[in-house]
């Protein structure tokens, strides 16, 4: 039997932290530190979460403001409003929810984004700060979160064999390169990789992150492995991960449920991104 990493538990420390910064950030400079979330159109997984960004904003004393547009909205008008939040005074991060109408280049937008107000930590120079181990930089939530994930277990990361299932801009990438910059040696596999179970098999630390339900079987787990399911597959029956969790958990030593595993952390670290960004 494998022990459950509680990511509501561990979510509600990092928020905690973020509030009692946010307080201080608020005593000392006379205004909140705000979060600008841009939503287009209403891609119905799209508005709850940015649902759940605004409620956690609230809850740490974050200014939230929220900017809906339309579907039809065009990129030139997406791109002239975020030069706006980069020079309002009032906004320290922001944060463009993904994805966008298929009219809008998504990359054209992420680089309009200040890189000191990229809450998110997709634009390119952040990214860029991530894969050269620069410190700096604005680290994505997903793969922060998955890290505090990960040392919530007490399992260390150096020299381990962690292998990420899926290779996307936003999880599989960062976090390879966190984890290798976390000294572990790292596997990334893919839709293109050949006998999957031979890695996944040897993964200590295994992060699938490809949204396909149950992707991952018990029988690609090695034992007292720390699985991180970074899935998030609706359909009418409910919501489900990457991972196979009902029998997994016999297999793994430490493994997320879906959903309150990865999901409240990613919100957690971008609160904690925005004040990170205020306060520097
Ligand atoms: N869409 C799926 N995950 C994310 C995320 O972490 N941030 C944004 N902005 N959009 C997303």
């Amino acid at each position: 039997m494998s022990e459950m990493i509680d990511g509501k538990a561990v979510a509600a420390r990092v928020k905690e932290a973020a509030r009692i910064r946010a307080v201080e950030f608020e005593r000392a400079n006379g205004r909140k530190i705000g979060l600008a979330v841009v939503r287009v159109g209403d891609d119905p997984a799209s508005c709850i979460y940015v649902r759940n960004k605004i409620k956690a904003c609230e809850q740490c004393g974050v200014a939230s403001y929220t900017h809906v547009f339309d579907e039809k909205t065009t990129q030139a008008e997406l791109i002239d409003f975020l030069g706006k939040l980069n020079a309002d005074a009032n906004v320290d991060g922001i944060l463009v929810q993904l994805p966008l109408p298929k009219h809008i280049d998504e990359r054209a937008c992420i680089a309009a984004i200040s890189p000191q107000k990229d809450a998110d930590g997709f634009n390119a120079v952040n990214a860029g700060k991530l894969f050269l181990g620069e410190r700096d930089g604005v680290v994505a939530c997903t793969p922060r979160g998955i890290i505090e994930l990960i040392r919530s277990t007490g399992v260390s990361i150096a020299g381990k064999h962690a292998v990420v299932v899926g290779r996307s801009n936003i999880v599989g990438k960062p976090i390879a390169a966190l984890l290798l910059n976390n000294d572990a040696t790292v596997t990334v596999c893919h839709s293109k990789t050949q006998d999957l179970r031979e890695y996944t098999l040897s993964a200590d630390i295994l992060v699938v992150a490809v949204g396909k339900k149950h992707f991952i079987t018990a029988d690609m787990i090695k034992r007292g492995a720390v699985v991180i399911d970074v899935g998030m597959n609706r359909d009418e029956t409910g919501l489900y991960g990457d991972v196979d969790y009902e029998n997994a958990k016999d297999v793994a030593g430490h493994i997320t449920p879906v959903p309150g595993g990865v999901g409240p952390m990613t919100v957690a670290m971008l609160i904690s991104n925005t004040v990170d960004g205020a306060c520097k």
